[in-house]
């Protein structure tokens, strides 16, 4: 049986399908006797963020920015240190445990790697089945039929079934990990960094293949991705991370085409991307990010903000409202924007980077012809 489309797609297109209401989670660190206490590792910080039902939602920054570990406070894969969880307009953590069963079949995840993600002593059969066991009591033959079914569904041949990863190619195994995140009938798939092991050509057949899987079954998406050609080509919306906090949050088209947050155009101008022949020469941002055990006080982007000022030092600029369905966190964003038209804030994309997504575009529009 194929995962159904949620009934709710058409009757409430409006209501969040998820939400995080000021989520925190600080990682403490373990410390011996005669160490001194370590202060928490705050990987994501009083964060409040809407998934809306049906749209691909993009998390992107940095790395260490925090975006693995609210894509899994968001999934119930970890609690959060402060804050709330709200899926479908119930609170997670007064969940019931029957309750939070099925949520966590609703709610599912696929990885970056998909060559350690999948054990490799298990055969397909028995990967993309192991959702199906754990949660019917179906046949095996019923079982067996439904992995068939799911293995057709991301591109594969049943018998692929009684075959092992390491006899899989990158993408075919990121599709094995599809299957099985399909299995459970999800509502909703987190992917974190779905694509970016993956060959430039391959990575365009996956993209192709999750868009596919979303409108066949009403899915909603969220990617954790570094590949910002890959965020601009599959989401509706972008979130920027920033040192645990989200900074920026924009229509896909408008982020890209202006940037608001300063952060948010350094990342654009950067154009960091996973192959190697696109990868930008220098690194646009001044310095490392801070650590997150010491975050900056005030604005947290303010030790390498080319804006910075006095206030920004002091107090956390509040993440606005702004036209546009825009929300961003920044005391200047409109001076920003006013006195830079045409040099701080890009109307249009750089060339560098319009001749970098036209090659993605073109790798993409090959694999689709493999694919014919
Ligand atoms: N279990 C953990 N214990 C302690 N610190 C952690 C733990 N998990 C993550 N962190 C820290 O939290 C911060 C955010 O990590 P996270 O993996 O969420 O970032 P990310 O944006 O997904 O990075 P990447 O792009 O490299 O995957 C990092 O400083 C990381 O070292
Ligand atoms: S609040 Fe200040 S430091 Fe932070 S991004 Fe805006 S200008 Fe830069
Ligand atoms: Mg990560």
């Amino acid at each position: 049986m194929k995962p159904q489309p949620d009934p709710d797609v058409r009757v409430a297109p409006d209501k969040p399908i998820l939400e995080s209401i000021a989520v925190s989670k600080h990682f403490s660190s373990e410390t011996g006797l005669l160490q001194r206490k370590k202060p928490p590792v705050q990987a994501v910080n009083e964060v409040s963020l809407a998934v809306r039902r049906g749209e691909t939602l993009a998390l992107v920054g940095e790395s260490g920015s925090g975006k693995s570990t609210l894509g899994r406070v968001l999934l119930n894969l970890l609690k959060p240190t402060a804050g709330d969880v709200i899926y479908e307009g119930r609170n997670l953590a007064n969940l019931a445990p029957d309750k939070l069963r099925q949520v966590r079949r609703d709610l599912q995840i696929i990885f970056q790697d998909p060559f350690a993600s999948l054990n490799p002593r298990m055969s397909v059969e028995a990967i993309v089945g192991e959702p199906i066991w754990l949660h019917r009591d179906d046949s095996r033959s019923a079982r067996q039929d439904k992995v068939a079914e799911l293995l057709r569904t991301v591109g594969l041949a049943p018998e692929h079934g009684s075959r092992y990863p390491h006899e899989f190619s990158g993408g075919q195994r990121q599709r094995i990990g599809i299957a099985r995140a399909l299995a459970s009938e999800p509502r909703l798939i987190l992917g974190d960094e779905p694509v970016s092991a993956l060959d430039v050509s391959v990575q365009a057949q996956v993209v192709n293949l999750l868009e596919d899987l979303k409108h066949q079954f009403g899915l909603t998406l969220v990617i954790v991705a570094h590949g910002l050609a890959v965020i601009r080509h599959m989401s509706d919306r972008v979130a920027v991370m920033y040192l645990g906090e989200i900074v920026e949050l924009a229509p896909v088209d408008a982020l890209f085409e202006t940037p608001l947050h300063p952060y948010t155009q350094a990342l654009m101008a950067a154009v960091p991307v996973s192959h190697p022949d696109l990868r930008h020469p220098r690194a646009v941002l001044a310095g490392d990010m801070p650590s997150p055990s010491k975050p900056p006080s005030g604005c947290r982007f303010h030790t390498r903000c080319p804006h910075v000022r006095p206030l920004c030092r002091e107090h956390k600029p509040l993440f606005e409202s702004v036209e546009g369905e825009r929300q961003v966190a920044c005391h200047y964003w409109r001076e920003i924007a006013n006195a830079g038209a045409g040099s701080l804030i890009v109307p249009t994309p750089s060339a560098a980077y319009t001749r970098r997504l036209d090659l993605f575009k073109s790798h993409q529009a090959l694999s689709l012809e493999s694919q014919q």
